[in-house]
């Protein structure tokens, strides 16, 4: 099997920065509350007319430049949302089009919430190793500020929106690379997260719109043990699978959610939280956004050096978790 590498990474992040304190001025909270129990300070939030495609263009855009390529290049796309612009078509074909990605690319989504990225990245690896396929682009966007209720304190403190993306290739040499994934799902468990009303089976109505029922809807508690349990067995699978020891790991990239999670798998794991990368303090939870935006972070900052094994680790509604190796 030839090796899948990634090749260069971008992400975006809207410009408005909505704080703990501005939250804090239309629903019942304080920053206090949201810092202690989240980790999160503020999130981004798009601009009037700012659509998830738009985003998802502009982290492409960065993640082609960084990778020397550009959109002619590119002959697979596979967005991870759950917030396309529309229902129909593939939010990827409204970003293929933007971008000037060749007709002759399959491009398509894929919904596995906050685990998206890694799915996607799952996905696209296997269709490049098949051979039918060269340079795929992958990303993880979400417009989180368009499903929330506003005026639901439990789910609203804790999202934001943003873009991640990152140009995958083949390569010849060996070791290097994705190495292998663990993905999971808890169907049975759907209901603790999920958009109530808007689907087939439920169609919006009148009623179901004044009652903010096409918006997030979470029980955060059950949502916090199983997230916690998918991503340390995620985690752990992987690592046995590859007989690879937690200390080997030099930087791990979890789905950013809630820092108290966060915690706790480096608790399971035993290893200290500085072999984390962290970012919800500034984003709060971006959904499929969330991995590739840390992952460029954490590439651009310099915490991820040649030779590198990394483990990306994540959770979201469906239930959804998966894990991935990746070697630098
Ligand atoms: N500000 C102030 N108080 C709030 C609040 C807010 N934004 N949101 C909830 N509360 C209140 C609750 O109403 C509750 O009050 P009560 O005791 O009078 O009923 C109290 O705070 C405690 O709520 P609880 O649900 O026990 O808090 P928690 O410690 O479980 O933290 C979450 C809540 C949402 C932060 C936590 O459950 C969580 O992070 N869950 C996972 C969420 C997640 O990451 N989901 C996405 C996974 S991909």
């Amino acid at each position: 099997m030839p090796s899948t590498v990634i090749l260069g990474t971008g992400s975006y992040a809207p410009e408005r920065v909505l704080t703990n304190d501005d939250l804090a001025r239309t629903v019942e909270t304080s920053d206090e509350w949201i810092r202690t129990r989240t980790g999160i300070r503020e999130r981004r939030i798009a601009g009037p007319g700012e659509n998830t495609s738009d985003m998802a263009v502009q982290a492409a855009q960065r993640a082609l430049a960084d990778a020397g390529l550009t959109p002619a290049d590119i002959d697979l796309l596979v967005v991870a949302t759950i917030t396309p612009d529309l229902p129909m078509p593939a939010c990827a074909c409204l970003v293929q089009a933007k971008l000037g990605v060749p007709t002759a690319a399959a491009c398509f989504d894929l919904n596995a919430a906050c685990s998206g990225f890694v799915f996607a990245l799952d996905t696209v690896c296997a269709m490049l190793a098949s051979g039918r396929y060269k340079k795929a682009l992958v990303i993880g966007v979400e417009k989180l500020s368009a499903v929330i209720d506003w005026q639901d304190r439990t789910t609203c403190v804790l999202f934001g929106d943003g873009a991640g993306a990152v140009v995958v290739g083949v390569s010849p040499e060996e070791g290097r690379g994705f190495i292998g994934s663990r993905l999971g799902t808890m169907g049975e468990s759907a209901d603790l997260l999920c958009i109530p009303r808007g689907g087939s089976a439920a169609p919006s109505t009148a009623e179901s719109i004044a009652a903010r029922d096409h918006c997030i809807r979470m029980k955060g508690k059950e949502v916090f043990k199983l997230a916690v349990r998918g991503m340390d067995d995620a985690a752990r699978d992987i690592l046995e699978q590859h007989r690879v020891r937690p200390d080997q790991i030099a930087l791990v990239i979890p789905h950013q959610a809630n820092l108290r999670i966060i915690e706790a798998i480096a608790a399971y794991l035993e290893l200290p939280m500085d072999r984390f990368f962290v970012n919800v303090d500034r984003y709060g939870n971006t959904s499929a956004a969330s991995i590739p935006l840390a992952l460029d972070e954490a590439r651009k900052s310099g915490r991820i050096k040649p030779g590198d094994l990394t483990l990306l680790v994540a959770f979201g509604a469906g239930l959804t978790y998966g894990s991935a190796l990746v070697r630098w």
